[in-house]
């Protein structure tokens, strides 16, 4: 056989005889996926290339890159956070959908939910229960509900207080610029978008807007490059 270092061959005879977690199994998968059709990055060939060069299987080099890809996902599973962001009536509307999630896309996040609906008044009033007592609290459901929001889960380290941050403050007139309010909209009763003030309320908006099956969990191919310590 001969040896390419940059490929593992589809056609191996691997077994991995793990009793193993899920989280095992989908670093496993992604190690199956990765012998199918792709290439294995430098690092992880540089650490194996002797191995398998020595002994002539290319699948040794596919050991350890499974062990690293394993660790990497148990370590994420228990780290990532969620929150829940919309694009309320005025900002799809607007036309600024793409534009707002291109902004969370480039900073790292990843979006695991997604789906345009127009909400009842009676499920905005859900939503913004706790400003009940605000005077502006039925105008606030009725504009809501008055069009098509786009609804979005999203993940990543630190993400409910670092997505605040990208949203800016709650008036527009007062958000710094760079922020999305702060560079897209100019008053407080249509300032585009709202984001999960907190780990609790994430918790519950997510289980508001989305059944748990609408959630979807998958590894980045990014994430290598945006998680990492030195
Ligand atoms: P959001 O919940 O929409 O992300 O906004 P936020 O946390 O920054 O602000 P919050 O106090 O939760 O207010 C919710 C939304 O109510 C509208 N609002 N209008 N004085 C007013 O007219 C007023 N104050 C707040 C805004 O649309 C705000 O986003
Ligand atoms: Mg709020």
């Amino acid at each position: 056989i001969p040896y390419d270092p940059y490929h593992i061959r589809s056609d191996s005879n691997i077994h991995f005889d793990f009793s193993c977690a899920d989280g095992r199994n989908a670093a496993l998968a992604t190690l199956a996926n990765l012998g199918r059709n792709s290439t294995l990055p430098a690092a992880y060939a540089h650490h194996t290339n002797a191995a398998a060069s020595s002994h002539g299987y290319a699948w040794i080099a596919a050991i350890p890159a499974a062990v690293y890809m394993l660790q990497d996902q148990e370590v994420h599973a228990a780290e990532m956070e969620r929150t829940f962001i919309a694009i309320k009536p005025d900002g799809v509307q607007r036309g600024l959908i793409s534009e707002i999630v291109s902004r969370f896309e480039r900073k790292g996040y990843k979006l695991v939910a997604i789906k345009l609906v127009v909400p009842s008044k009676q499920f905005a009033e859900k939503h913004y229960h706790d400003l009940k007592e605000r005077p502006f609290f039925s105008g606030l459901c009725d504009f809501l509900s008055s069009g098509p929001v786009l609804a979005m889960v999203w993940e990543g380290e630190g993400v409910i207080k670092y997505g605040r941050k990208l949203i800016g403050a709650t008036d527009p007139s007062k958000s710094e610029p760079g922020t999305i309010r702060g560079d897209l909209a100019v008053v407080v009763g249509r300032n585009i978008i709202h984001g999960s003030d907190g780990p609790e309320t994430a918790k519950d908006e997510i289980a508001l807007w989305f059944q748990p099956k609408e959630l979807v969990s998958y590894t980045s191919n990014e994430e290598k490059w945006i998680y990492g310590v030195n």
